[in-house]
């Protein structure tokens, strides 16, 4: 049968077959790394997570019943590999062999770690063990873990998603982690704190809808062609909400170490937040320098 009589008259056929073509086969192609580039953010990545990293081995450390020895060795473990390594990353010579090597030892150790957190939490919602770790937190930091690996991985392979696809990762990643922090700070203080507990869901909320849109963005326009006004205004509006949410948990924790609020929050779990926080925003502001450079290049074209 002839297909041409079917379109409807308005509809010329190049058009239509143009129509049937794979949307991603319009999406943008990965960019490649340059080796300051590669060198520069594998550190500042490195540098960031492996503290972040120890951290949640001393935090799992605390939260354990006393009893489960074993646990607390293996987390105490963990803390002094991944502060060998943090140390690693400082005193490192900038060559790319050498951080890409580094970044090799990280995403190892990085996946011991993660496996660690995933069987832990299996452990838990299956009632094997008891103690303070929160399901969602242990899955929380898992993901971290996992996103420091997906991160190193895609340096070691001298790529960077296309400035949509990044845009939409890294804000699906983050804003769901700030979403998890406003709810833990909100549970973590006292239930007598009732403005800061209040403020504190409310910052949940906030972020819970960012969250919402971002997913939608991604199912309309991950790996589809570059549509910059909409994910441009995504990435501002993250950046308000991150601003807003820096602030609110810099207070908090001035207001924990002068012991002004009840709460039973580490003061270091308080400042781990907020160094987050401020990654997140360190993120928004290298995706909109390479927004913004993209946008002026096609421009000139
Ligand atoms: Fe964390
Ligand atoms: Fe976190």
């Amino acid at each position: 049968m002839d297909r041409q009589h079917q379109l409807p008259g308005h509809v010329n056929v190049d058009q239509f077959n143009q129509m049937l073509m794979a949307p991603e086969s319009f999406a943008a192609k990965p960019e490649s790394l340059t080796e300051q580039l590669f060198i520069d953010r594998s550190l500042t990545e490195n540098r960031f997570w492996l503290r972040i990293m120890k951290e949640h081995a001393l935090f799992l450390g605390e939260g354990f019943n006393r009893n489960d020895k074993h646990l607390i060795q293996q987390t105490d473990r963990f803390f002094h590999y991944f502060e060998q390594q943090e140390k690693k990353a400082y005193q490192i010579v900038h060559n790319v062999e050498l951080v890409r090597k580094l970044n090799e030892e990280s995403i190892e150790l990085t996946l011991g770690f993660r496996n660690f957190k995933r069987n832990l939490l299996i452990l838990i919602i299956n009632c094997k063990i008891s103690g303070f770790n929160f399901p969602l937190l242990v899955d929380h930091i898992a993901r971290e873990a996992e996103y420091f690996m997906r991160t190193l991985k895609k340096f070691n392979k001298g790529i960077l998603d296309p400035i949509q696809d990044a845009i939409i990762n890294e804000n699906v990643f983050w804003l769901r982690i700030m979403m998890e922090h406003s709810r833990f700070i909100s549970a973590l203080l006292d239930q007598s704190e009732r403005n800061l507990v209040n403020t504190a869901r409310k910052f949940g909320d906030d972020f819970e809808t960012l969250l919402n849109q971002a997913r939608d963005v991604e199912s309309m326009l991950y790996k589809k062609q570059p549509t910059y006004p909409i994910i441009g205004k995504m990435n501002k509006d993250s950046e308000n909400a991150a601003e807003e949410i820096l602030a609110f948990k810099k207070t908090g924790l001035e207001l924990i170490k002068s012991c002004q609020i009840t709460n039973v929050i580490n003061p270091l779990l308080g400042d781990h937040v907020v160094r987050e926080a401020e990654h997140f925003l360190y993120m928004i502001h290298v995706l909109e320098e390479r927004l913004q450079t993209k946008k002026q290049n096609e421009q000139q074209l």
